[in-house]
This record gives structure tokens, sequence and C-alpha cells, in this order.
């Protein structure tokens, strides 16, 4: 059975292969003018990464090629539709690591010729950025973003789509990566964020005195000091192993996982200062860690200022963000006649050129 979309309003179907997760999404608009998500199914190589600490570049590129047949037909069947009744195709073409890249770039390009509809090459951190207007009434509005991901940390002015200026960007490690080393100095699992995450919860989070590096300094973000002075803490109180005593653990990873928090916020607040914007939207990984949500969420209100947050299925790789993306992009290109189908993959893509 295959539904056709409602007349006059579109249909996306995007793909995600940036990183370690392969993932299509299927998106239409609706007529009360919101936007439903009809499928978002994701294969993740989580498990298959964890044995190295990280994620294999070869390794994730083969397993997207294989994974990627099974979920785009799962995303057909629970949407009930067809290729043919897709409006038009987008697929990441960057930033992330270019095997994988272009596995989904290649796909969506095909799909786009073979279904002879448009194609768009969509930024993973434009998808990331417009995650938590998804499923918004009033759609996307202007703003503050902060993303907070596993390679990129970055505060954006957000006028409207494509309308966007760096305010701040990350001088070393990203926010998610931070997480990453330290919980791998710590002994914990890849990825290192859920991980830390648990532990912090039953910590002290003023144990350990951490750097707030750079805090008071302009909108970018230093994160590769922390990590070193994590390192220094435990080669202190273990001299001999450099490993974290259990007895150590929760109270490390509530100071550090505080120290993290405490620059977001005083950057962000000073970038929401910097524009006049009142409105503050985090997306990316480490935006589904549920202290770092309550933070944000206890500062905001206090200063008049509204958070907008994506669910937890929105803020790690998802391709329903880069099906948003698409699905923006469609409506605003004029008919539809944009086509990025000559458009490289770019492991580099920045989301704004300086
Ligand atoms: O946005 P994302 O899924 O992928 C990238 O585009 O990088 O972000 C992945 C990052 C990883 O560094 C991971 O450790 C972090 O998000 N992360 C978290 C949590 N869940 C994932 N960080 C802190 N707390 C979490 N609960
Ligand atoms: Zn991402």
């Amino acid at each position: 059975m295959c539904k056709k979309s409602p007349s006059g309003l579109v249909r996306v179907l995007a793909i995600e292969s940036s990183c370690d997760e392969t993932a299509v999404a299927i998106l239409q608009r609706e007529e009360d003018g919101g936007v439903q998500i009809l499928s978002s199914p994701i294969a993740s190589q989580i498990d298959l990464h964890r044995r190295y600490g990280g994620v294999v570049p070869e390794l994730a590129s083969r397993t997207h090629s294989r994974a990627l047949e099974t979920v785009l037909l799962e995303a057909l069947e629970t949407a009930g539709v067809c290729l043919s009744s897709i409006d038009a195709f987008g697929a990441t073409l960057g930033p992330g690591l270019a095997s994988s890249l272009l596995v989904g770039a290649t796909a969506g390009k095909v799909l786009s010729l073979a279904n002879q509809r448009p194609f768009f090459a969509i930024n993973h951190m434009e998808g990331h950025l417009l995650s938590p207007f998804l499923q918004h009434k009033e759609g996307l509005i202007a703003h503050v973003g902060l993303i907070i991901s596993g390679g990129h940390t970055l505060l954006v002015e957000v006028e409207s789509l494509g309308h966007y200026r760096l305010l701040g960007t990350t001088r070393d490690d990203a926010a998610g990566e931070a997480y990453d080393k330290v919980a791998k100095m710590l002994g914990l699992d890849y990825p290192g964020g859920p991980e830390i995450e648990k532990r912090a919860v039953l910590g002290n989070p003023n144990a350990f005195d951490f750097p707030r590096s750079m805090i008071k300094d302009g909108l970018d973000f230093s994160f590769s000091g922390l990590k070193t002075a994590v390192l220094y803490v435990l080669e202190k109180l273990d001299p001999h192993t450099g490993r974290a005593p259990q007895s150590a653990l929760n109270d490390l990873c509530a100071s550090f996982e505080q120290a993290v928090l405490d620059v977001l916020i005083a950057k962000s607040m000073s970038a929401l200062e910097k524009t006049g914007k009142t409105h503050l939207a985090l997306s990316g990984g480490v935006s589904c860690n549920e202290h770092v949500k309550k933070a944000f969420g206890k500062v905001c209100q206090s200063k008049g200022i509204e958070l907008h947050l994506a669910p937890p299925s929105l803020t790690t790789d998802n391709a329903a963000m880069i099906a948003y993306g698409t699905l923006l992009h469609a409506e605003s290109s004029s008919a539809g006649l944009r086509s990025d189908l000559l458009q490289d993959i770019d492991p580099n893509w920045a989301l704004v050129e300086d």
C-alpha cells in the first residue's frame, strides 16, 4: 500500500550516515502546519566500535553499506509509503567521516535520480541546529543555538533558515569528545557521555576543583585543559597505575560534568546577552544529559529565557533532523527547482563559512 502525500504538502526522505549510525527518516508537512515523523529507524554501530574505544572509519563505512538497504526498507514500511510518493530526497554530505558520508550521499542521490525528485545536501550540524524545532508548532524561530556533539561545540545566532552567524566554537576538543576522552581515562566504555552521566548523579560535583577554561574569555570554548586536569588528578590518586579508584569514580564524573556545564552555561548566557535573543536551543548528543537539561532549565527560567530542547530521540545522531533540514530547504527553494546532485561530500563542511 502506497499512501500519497496530501496534495500541496511536502513529504521527504533523508539519510544520515556521517559517523556510526545508519539512519533513514520520512517526514511529512501536515495540514495544520506541523511536521510528522512517519518513520525514523536507526541502526546503531555503537556496540561494534565499543571494543576499539572509538569509531573505526573503515568498519563504519562497510557497516553502513550493509545496513542501509534494511534501514531504508524499514523506514518505508513503517511509514506505509513507497518511494514514488516522496517529493524530495536528502542526505548528510558533511561534516563527518568521508567513507561513511559517501554511503548515505550516494544512496540519496541515486534515489533522487531514479525517482526524478530533487536532492538536498544537508549539513549535519544544521540538522542538529534545527532539531529542537521539528516538533514545535511555530517551527524554526530566531534564537541562539548551542550545539554540543561529539565532534563540535558551536554557539550560533540563528535569524531564520540558512541565516546563521557563528558566535563561538571550540579551540580544541568538543564537549562530547571531552566526555569520551575522560571516560576512556576513567576506564569507562565508549561513548563516554552516558557512562559519565550515570556515575555523576551519584557523586559530589565539588569534590575536585577542575578548571573552567576561558569561562570569561569570549565565546570560544576549550576543553583540553580540563581533560589534562583529570589526568593529573588520576596520577595523584594512584601514582602506580594512574587508574581511577572505584571510591573516587562518581566524584570525578560529577566534578568533570559540573566543570563542562559551568562553561557551557556561562558562554550561552553571554551569547544571549550579546545578541539580545531571548530563545536558547540545545542540540547534539550531550544535550540529552538530564543534568545538563535541568541546569540550563533553571538558569533560563531565572533570566526569562525560553529554552528549547529536542526529545532524546532527536539529540544523538538520527535522520529525522536531516529530513527536517531537507523539508525546510525543499519548501523554501523555488518550486523545488534546487538540486544538489553535483555537490560532493565534505568531511569538514562548516555550518557557517568564516
Ligand atoms: O550528536 P552526536 O550523537 O554525534 C555527533 O554528531 O558527534 O553526539 C555524540 C556525543 C558523544 O561524544 C557522546 O559521548 C555524547 O554525545 N553523549 C552524551 C550523552 N549521550 C551522548 N554526553 C553527555 N551525556 C549524555 N547522556
Ligand atoms: Zn551529530
